[in-house]
C-alpha cells in the first residue's frame, strides 16, 4: 500500500481548514521535533509525525467579542477529543491504514490531559509519549505559539523534507527486517 504522506495530509481541505486556527508553525515545528524524538526512542517516526502534525486540530475558535480569552477556552476545551476524531475520519478518508488512523487518533487524544480528572504521566505509550514532549517542547505562556507565522510553502517544503526522511528510515527498517 502507497504511504499517505505528511503533505497528502496536509494539503486536504479538512487541515486546511482546522490547522489554521490552532497555527501551522506550531503543528509543522511539532512534526519535526517528533520525529528527532521519535529515532531516538525507536518509535515509528510516521506515526510520530502524522500524530504531531494533527494533534491541535481540535481548536476551536476562543476569541470572545473579538479579543483573545485564553482562560475562558481553557475551562471549556476539549480539543484533544475533537482533534481525535478529526484526525481519524481525515486520515480514512486519505485511505490510511485503519491501526495507523487509530493509534494516530488514540496519540492526539492524550497528547494532553488538560482536560482530565487525572495525569498521564507515566501512563502514555512511547508514541504518545514522544508526541506530548514533542508539543511541550513547542509551547509559549499564554498560547503564542498557536500564533507564530509560517507560510503555507515553507510548511510544504518542511513537509516534504520529513516525507523524504521518513520513507527512508521506513526502507532502511525494511532491507534489515
Ligand atoms: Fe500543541
Amino acid at each position: 500500500m502507497k504511504r499517505v504522506t505528511l503533505v497528502d495530509v496536509f494539503k486536504h481541505r479538512i487541515t486546511q481548514k482546522y490547522l489554521q486556527r490552532s497555527g501551522i508553525n506550531h503543528a509543522v515545528t511539532v512534526a519535526g521535533y517528533a520525529f528527532d524524538m521519535a529515532l531516538k526512542k525507536g518509535v515509528d517516526p510516521d506515526l510520530a509525525t502524522k500524530s504531531a502534525l494533527l494533534h491541535d486540530m481540535g481548536h476551536y475558535e476562543w476569541y470572545r467579542d473579538g479579543k483573545w480569552d485564553y482562560d475562558e477556552y481553557r475551562k471549556s476545551d476539549i480539543h484533544a477529543i475533537k482533534g481525535a476524531e478529526r484526525a481519524h475520519k481525515l486520515l480514512i478518508r486519505l485511505g490510511e491504514d485503519r491501526l495507523v488512523a487509530k493509534e494516530v487518533s488514540v496519540a492526539v487524544l492524550l497528547h494532553t490531559d488538560s482536560y482530565l480528572p487525572f495525569g498521564l504521566e507515566e501512563k502514555r505509550t512511547p508514541l504518545q509519549h514522544v508526541v506530548a514532549k514533542a508539543d511541550e517542547k513547542d509551547e509559549q505562556p499564554m498560547g503564542l505559539h498557536h500564533y507564530k507565522q509560517m507560510d503555507k510553502s515553507e510548511a510544504l517544503k518542511r513537509l516534504h523534507e520529513l516525507d523524504l526522511k521518513i520513507e527512508k528510515f521506513l526502507q532502511d527498517d525494511d532491507e534489515l527486517a
